[in-house]
């Protein structure tokens, strides 16, 4: 069975006394045996105090992003190999801000996929389609491509600490999600084009969050969908109280499903 997985996208938010106090009150709530995977995600200069915050506790330090070549002349990127050695267990790789603001390319992230998975860092693969996109029917077309060029070249015995997330743009930061149903039908896709890809033993092990204006009041909905097996969240992570909210509604589910 799939672990429910909730993660919490801080982007470039908060300072360091601030990212502190957050992390020290989700790890608070989080014990190291709890039933779901929580991770934070914090601005690359606080990954060390972050790190320190949750010690012991069941909240995985993460990062937003991360260079693929190994260390030498790349001036303001970090390795792969320097995340590991702060802390991280995963990185995100592929969110849309990446892609649209920073002009990432399916070629690029699927070389930071490709060499994150080979230092064995999971990775956090974001995929997701334009509102343009979905009103022009071709949101399965798009999420193909993102896959299929994101995870090219990759054997099915080296993809075991993937998780997909599914983030439609039009629904990141918007206060719109997904619907269930909508949601429900992308990660159905997604888990389809897994188990075709990789086989089925894959397909069916690889978790798919769901991201996009994920809050406590739609969580549960969210979450209880079959194929949705946890949350990238953004703006509710970064207040305890909503993001714990959201784990909970995670650990619910997760219950419910065992
Ligand atoms: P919001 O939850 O703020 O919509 O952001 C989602 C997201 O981009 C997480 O990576």
């Amino acid at each position: 069975m799939r672990r429910m997985f909730v993660a919490g996208n801080w982007k470039m938010n908060t300072d360091r006394a601030g990212g502190t106090e957050l992390a020290r009150a989700i790890a608070k709530a989080v014990p190291a045996d709890a039933a779901v995977d929580v991770l934070v995600a914090p601005p690359l200069p606080y990954l060390l105090p972050i790190g320190e915050a949750i010690a012991g506790s069941g909240v995985a330090l993460g990062a937003q992003n991360a260079y693929f070549e190994p260390p030498g002349a790349f001036t303001g990127e970090t390795s792969i190999g320097m995340l590991k050695d702060v802390g991280c267990r995963y990185v995100i790789l592929g969110h849309s801000e990446r892609r649209q603001v920073l002009r990432e390319t399916d070629e690029t992230i699927n070389k930071k996929v490709a060499a994150a998975v080979a230092a064995g860092l999971g990775v956090i693969l974001c995929v997701g389609e334009t509102l343009d996109e979905r009103d022009g029917g071709t949101t399965e077309k798009v999420l193909e491509t993102q896959l299929s060029a994101g995870l090219k070249s990759l054997a099915a015995d080296a993809v075991s600490d993937l998780v997909i997330a599914y983030e439609p743009v039009w629904a990141i930061g918007t206060g719109r999600n997904a619907t269930p149903e909508q949601a429900q039908a992308a990660h159905a896709f997604i888990r389809s084009w897994l188990s075709n890809r990789f086989g089925p033993t894959v397909g069916a092990a690889t978790r798919i969050q769901y991201g996009g204006s994920v809050k406590p009041d739609n969580a549960a909905q969210l979450l209880g969908q079959p194929d949705v097996d946890g949350a990238l969240v953004g703006g509710a992570s970064l207040k305890a109280d909503s993001f714990l909210a959201i784990v909970q509604a995670a650990q619910q589910v997760g219950a419910a499903r065992r």
